[in-house]
């Protein structure tokens, strides 16, 4: 018998604070009881560190938490414990277990506010002859674990493993069956790491939230852009590109290499930005923009470990290519570094992109006098002349803040 949507009861689902800011925001607010949150990243990348962080402050705030490791003993992951510095970490009950159903009667029984389980790829069901991390594996752990978790209100933080590239792997199955998808983002070695939301039931996926390793657990840096202007070299292959982590603007240097290669094959090596947006931005650059990098081998970096996933970041790509395969520094005639933002079209032209007024704002917050962007240059052979040649770009000084 279908309902009218106006006689459906709608409550408005309370939220569980995870006690950090940028985690709840990601959320939408907190976590919802009942609900399935996948949180995916790369092995070191700090998964067990945040989720621990998260279980320690609702412990501390009275919840009833739950950790299930499939991965780690009892014993390691008390000594991860003991590093952190929020909540109350050594309050949560912990089971170190890899069969699925010991981990759904211990669920049953227990019924936590909020259980973290370690991961996905690792609880086994005997129901399935296929190895742990399998496809069916990891549907049915999902699933199971779901059917529990809506039928007792637990709200579930599910761990998962993804490849080096970003792909959510095995947890790929997943996507349409949590309500809440989560990449954990930035590499082991490096110090800066983001979460952004990629699904989100209850929220927007627009947030995205900085956190930096230290040696007492993840930190939330609130003064990104800060940082990596601050750092910024301004040295020949160096930009600032204003980009955007979800719905936040956020300075970020990128850096080139290009160097003649010994190689038949040049090397082509991206990090923080997509190895095919990279090949893509070379090709325009020799075929539009005069700058062909024929035998050479190019590097691009992303510094601080940040990872960029939007096409604003094509024109900074372009730039920082372009100045380094010159050897000229990019110039600004305010003498501040020079900031950009844009997309590359195959035709050589520059694109709008989403939101150019908090990019624009950012830029002019911290003092970056110009920025290379589309609404300016038409053309990445326009840009790229006016980088080189230290024309005027667009002066922040003459814009109204929209949104400071
Ligand atoms: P971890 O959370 O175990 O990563 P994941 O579960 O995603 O594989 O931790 C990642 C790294 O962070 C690990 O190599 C050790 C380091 N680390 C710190 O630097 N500081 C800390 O406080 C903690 C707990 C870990
Ligand atoms: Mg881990």
């Amino acid at each position: 018998m279908p309902v009218r949507l106006a006689s459906v009861v709608a409550t408005h689902e309370q939220r569980l604070s995870t006690g950090i800011g940028e985690l709840d925001n990601v959320l939408g607010g907190g976590l919802v009881p009942g609900s399935l949150v996948l949180l995916g990243g790369s092995p070191g990348v700090g998964k067990s560190t945040l989720t621990t962080m998260a279980l320690a402050n609702l412990a501390a705030a009275g919840r009833r938490t739950l950790y299930v490791s499939a991965e780690e003993s009892a014993a390691q992951i008390r000594l991860r414990a003991e590093r952190l510095s929020v909540g109350d970490a050594l309050a949560i009950p912990v089971v170190a277990e890899t069969d699925l159903a010991t981990v759904l009667a211990t669920l049953e029984q227990e019924r936590p506010d909020v259980c973290v389980v370690d991961s996905v790829q690792t609880l086994h069901s005997g129901e399935l002859a296929s190895a742990s991390g399998s496809v069916a594996q990891v549907r049915e752990v999902a699933g199971e674990i779901m059917r529990v978790a809506k039928s007792a209100g637990i709200a579930v933080l599910l761990v998962g493993h993804v490849t080096k590239d970003g792909a959510l792997a095995g947890p790929r199955v997943l996507e349409h069956l949590v309500d809440c998808v989560l990449q954990f983002e930035g590499e082991r070695e490096r110090t800066y790491r983001t979460v952004r939301a990629v699904k989100n039931r209850f929220g927007s996926t627009n947030e995205a939230g900085v956190f930096e390793m230290r040696d007492d657990g993840l930190v939330e840096v609130l003064d990104a852009s800060a940082r990596f202007v601050a750092e910024a070299t301004h040295a020949p292959g160096s930009v600032v590109l204003c980009a955007m982590e979800g719905a936040r603007p956020l300075l970020v240097e990128v850096q080139a290499l290009v160097h003649g290669s010994e190689l038949e094959q040049p090397r082509r090596v991206a990090a923080g930005i997509d190895r095919n947006r990279l090949a893509l931005v070379l090709a325009v650059l020799g075929r539009h923009a005069g700058i062909g990098l024929g035998h050479a081998d190019v590097f691009v970096n992303v510094v601080g470990g940040i990872r960029i996933d939007e096409p604003g970041a094509d024109l900074a790509v372009a730039l920082a290519v372009a100045s380094a395969a010159r050897g000229r520094s990019l110039q600004s005639v305010a003498g501040s570094p020079l900031a950009c933002f844009g997309e590359l079209g195959l035709t050589g032209e520059l694109r709008s992109v989403a939101h150019a007024d908090r990019r624009l704002s950012e830029a002019a917050k911290f003092k970056l006098g110009q920025v290379l962007e589309p609404s300016r240059y038409r053309t990445l052979r326009a840009a790229v002349g006016a980088g080189l040649a230290g024309l005027d770009g667009r002066s922040t000084s003459d814009l109204q803040l929209t949104s400071a």
